[in-house]
């Protein structure tokens, strides 16, 4: 039997303090969402990826908002925004005595991936032994990222920062896209001695790279696509990195076997679900908690949120689920038709103009055109519970609580207040009048009154 390697722990920091003062935002940036996900949540699901042993999130004061959304993972506070070195040392009492491997990363930068944070961590396990291992990258426009400057061997010898760069480092390519691995057994030195002797007079955790050299210790350099650590400091780079986010969506869901007729107007939550043979129209939106059966077909303009959609079932076109919506297999919801926290069960019908909320559909029910369930009455809310095979005529408004028995019709045009029976049928609406020859009559009085005004 070979010998087990040894598991070398691993320690990850997400540095989340930024105020994001270009956002012009309430919001902490970190909180912003990318695909229904908070930056910083897809930073972590990244991370968990790699089963860490500890994970610290660094926030400004009082962003209570954002361990909340990251807990149960602990928080350490950076109370003075220094630079990204201070920021580090901010998770320095959490990870005291810590001499595994130690990934740093953005909570601005959500579109890193698993693979990515692999590759990083291996580069550091190398026999070489870098004590610090950067995420480079090749933007097409270098514009303001500091700039990495190799060695004649191709090791990592500095970084440089933009404002404090010479005109034939900016003229360099490789640029930082601020992700680092460290040994931490000597990181908490290269860390502590950097100073703030430079452009902006802040901390730089860059610095590090070139004090590690000095020490003799060496660095390297991992390449990443530069789609994949576009960071976000404004609206604007959010809606790339959406873009982007989108991108990939699109492209897993169509490789696990969705047809989208049109991927570039269809929008995902990143815990979307689609099954096989799905075909989705254009112009549909998934929100968050959505989960598509096999072979459901989701016309074009749906908008869908909360909701799990069985096999075989049928939705749309201009269909809106709400959270809380349970579609059965076969089921087919058409055009204009809202539900909400209730289940339709197999095989039902509610093909127009209709609203379905805090309510049962049995199976093989069918729901006509403009039936609403009057389920709010002001105060609270109540239950609409319609049996197998009921037949709920076009026009019919349900005032819950109230119920419709197995087999039931209700008459077009019924207020329905009361429970109806199983196999009865309830008409609840005025009776019509018939009265012979009277619109002719009526014309034909029309008709003299105009020709005696002539
Ligand atoms: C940093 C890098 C630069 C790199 C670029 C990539 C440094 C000094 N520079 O520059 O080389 O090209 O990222 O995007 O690291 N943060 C804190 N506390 C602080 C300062 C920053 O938590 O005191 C956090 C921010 O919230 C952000 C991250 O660290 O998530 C990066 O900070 P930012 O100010 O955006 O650094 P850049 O100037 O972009
Ligand atoms: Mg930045």
């Amino acid at each position: 039997m070979a010998p087990a390697t040894p598991h070398r722990p691993l320690a990850c920091v997400i540095l989340a303090a930024g105020k994001g003062t270009r956002m012009k935002s309430d919001l902490p940036k970190v909180l912003h969402r990318v695909a229904g996900r908070p930056m910083v949540g897809h930073v972590l699901a990244a991370v968990t990826a790699l089963d860490p042993d500890h994970v610290v999130v660094v926030v400004g004061p009082g962003m209570d908002s954002v361990a909340a959304a990251v807990a149960p993972y602990p928080v350490a506070v950076q109370h003075e925004q220094r630079g990204t070195a201070d920021a580090v040392r901010a998770a320095f009492g959490l990870l005291e005595g810590f001499t595994g491997d130690v990934v740093v990363l953005y909570g601005d930068t959500p579109l890193v991936t698993p693979d990515t944070l692999r590759a990083m961590v291996q580069a550091r396990r190398q026999a070489a032994d870098p004590a610090v291992v950067v995420l480079g990258m090749r933007p097409d426009d270098p514009g303001a990222y500091g700039r990495l400057i190799l060695n004649a061997r191709g090791g990592l010898e500095k970084i440089v920062e933009y404002l404090d760069a010479s005109e034939e480092e900016r003229a360099v390519t490789l640029c930082n896209a601020g992700l680092m691995a460290f040994d931490g057994a000597r990181m908490f030195d290269l860390i502590g001695s950097v100073g703030n002797d430079n452009a902006k007079s802040e901390y730089y955790l860059t610095d590090v790279v070139q004090i590690a050299r000095r020490a003799g210790m060496a660095c390297s350099v991992v390449e990443a696509a530069p789609a994949e650590v576009v960071g976000v400091n404004s609206r604007a780079e959010l809606s790339e990195v959406e873009r982007l986010m989108q991108r990939r969506l699109r492209k897993a869901a169509m490789d696990n076997g969705a047809t989208l007729i049109d991927p570039d107007s269809t929008f995902f939550s990143v815990d979307t679900r689609l099954g096989r043979d799905v075909v989705v129209g254009p112009g549909c939106v998934f929100g968050a908690g959505v989960t598509v059966g096999d072979g459901v077909e989701i016309k074009p303009y749906c908008h869908l949120e909360g909701v799990r959609i069985d096999r075989g079932a049928v939705i749309g076109p201009f269909a809106r689920l709400r959270p809380g919506a349970e579609i059965g297999p076969d089921v087919h919801i058409g055009n204009f038709v809202e539900v909400k926290n209730a289940v339709i069960e197999a095989g039902a019908k509610a093909n127009h103009l209709t609203y379905i909320g805090d309510a049962r559909v049995g199976p093989k029910a069918n729901i006509g055109a403009g039936t609403i369930t009057c389920n709010y009455d002001g105060f609270g809310k109540h239950r609409t519970d319609i049996g197998a095979g009921a037949f709920i005529g076009s026009n019919t408004a349900l005032v819950a609580p109230v119920t419709v028995g197995d087999g039931a019709i209700v008459g077009a045009g019924s207020v329905v207040t009361t429970a109806v029976e199983a196999d009865a049928l309830a008409v609840a609406r005025g009776n019509q009048k018939a009265y012979a020859g009277w619109a002719r009559n009526f014309r034909e009085r029309k008709q003299k009154e105009k020709a005696k005004k002539a």
